[in-house]
Order: structure tokens, then sequence, then C-alpha cells
């Protein structure tokens, strides 16, 4: 599932220009439940773990310091990982989304990239820190049973939390 296209994705982050760089901004509906995945005090992501059925993003769960926190959403399809290797973190995402949110491609300070869904909708966002110092701490979304609707990437220093 890694694919070496770290350059391209600084390329569209680039191309897309400052409305990408908008921290607050939720991608897709504001709609359903509401989450912030939480962080375990002075803890840091250490993976990510999505579950993709047929072309939707059902659900979402955060490691952090080697354990696995609250699945957000459902564990229906089929479980992705990323891992995050020691002083390896997430510096951008980019994502596609129609009525769910179809697919976010994160891309790590190692670098690599990670596919979550490999089917594009028609809109699309990159988002990354504002501060080059901060990483991803873990995102805020909302879900309905047929999967996300919507998602707001978390940045800030590690082992920060992670709230609106
Ligand atoms: C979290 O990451 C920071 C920066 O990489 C590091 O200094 C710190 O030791 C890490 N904390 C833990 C609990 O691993």
């Amino acid at each position: 599932m890694f694919q070496p296209h770290a350059m391209l994705l600084l390329l569209i982050l680039a191309v897309l220009g400052t409305p990408a760089f908008s921290t607050e901004t939720y991608y897709g509906t504001k709609t359903g439940t509401h989450f912030c995945t939480s962080v375990p005090e002075g803890q840091n992501l250490t993976g990510i773990r999505m579950y993709v059925r047929n072309s939707n993003i059902m659900g979402m769960q955060m490691q952090h310091g080697g354990n696995w926190g609250l699945l957000y959403g459902y564990s229906d399809g089929n479980p992705l990982e990323l891992i995050l290797g020691d002083d390896e973190s997430v510096m951008s995402v980019y994502g596609t989304y129609g009525y769910y949110i179809q697919q976010l491609i994160l891309s790590t300070t190692r670098p690599r990239d990670m596919y979550f869904g490999n089917t594009r909708a028609k809109n699309e966002f990159a988002d990354s820190p504002q501060n080059p110092s901060h990483e991803l701490l873990g995102f805020c979304g909302y879900y309905v049973r047929g999967g996300l609707r919507a998602v707001l990437p978390k940045w800030g220093s590690p082992g920060g939390s992670c709230k609106e």
C-alpha cells in the first residue's frame, strides 16, 4: 500500500495554496456523530488504523505509545494500518470525498505515503500544519452508519491534545 508519491503530494499542497492550510475547516459535511480522537497524556501518535468498506472510510482508530485507542465510527470492511517508526510523524493529509470520505492519504517524514481507500471522489483537499514543527495528533470528524461524512486533521506539538 505504500507508494512513493510524497513529491506529488507536496506539489498538490503547493498548487492548492493558502486555503489548504486553513486549520479549522472540516472537509465533507458536518452531520452525524461528532468525534475527536483522544490522546493519552504525554503520548505520541504511533499508528493509525482505518476501516475501508467499498469506497468509504467507515472508522478510524489511533495508536499512542504502542496502544490502540477507541474506534470512532465502525469496524466494517478492511482494516488498513500505518505504524509509525521512531521519529516518524505525519506531515500532510490529502483526501477526497463525495457523499462520504472516500480516501485519505497520509504522508510521513520518512518520507512515505499510506493510502486509506483507493477510489478518488470529486472533492479533494490537502492539509498541513501551519507551524512546521507541528505534526499530526489525530482527527476530528463526523460519521453516520454508512461511513465518515467529514474529517478535520488536528496538528500540534508532539504529545499535545486533539481538541476542537
Ligand atoms: C514524543 O516525541 C517527542 C518528539 O519526537 C520526543 O521528544 C518524546 O520523547 C516522545 N515521547 C514519548 C513518550 O515517546
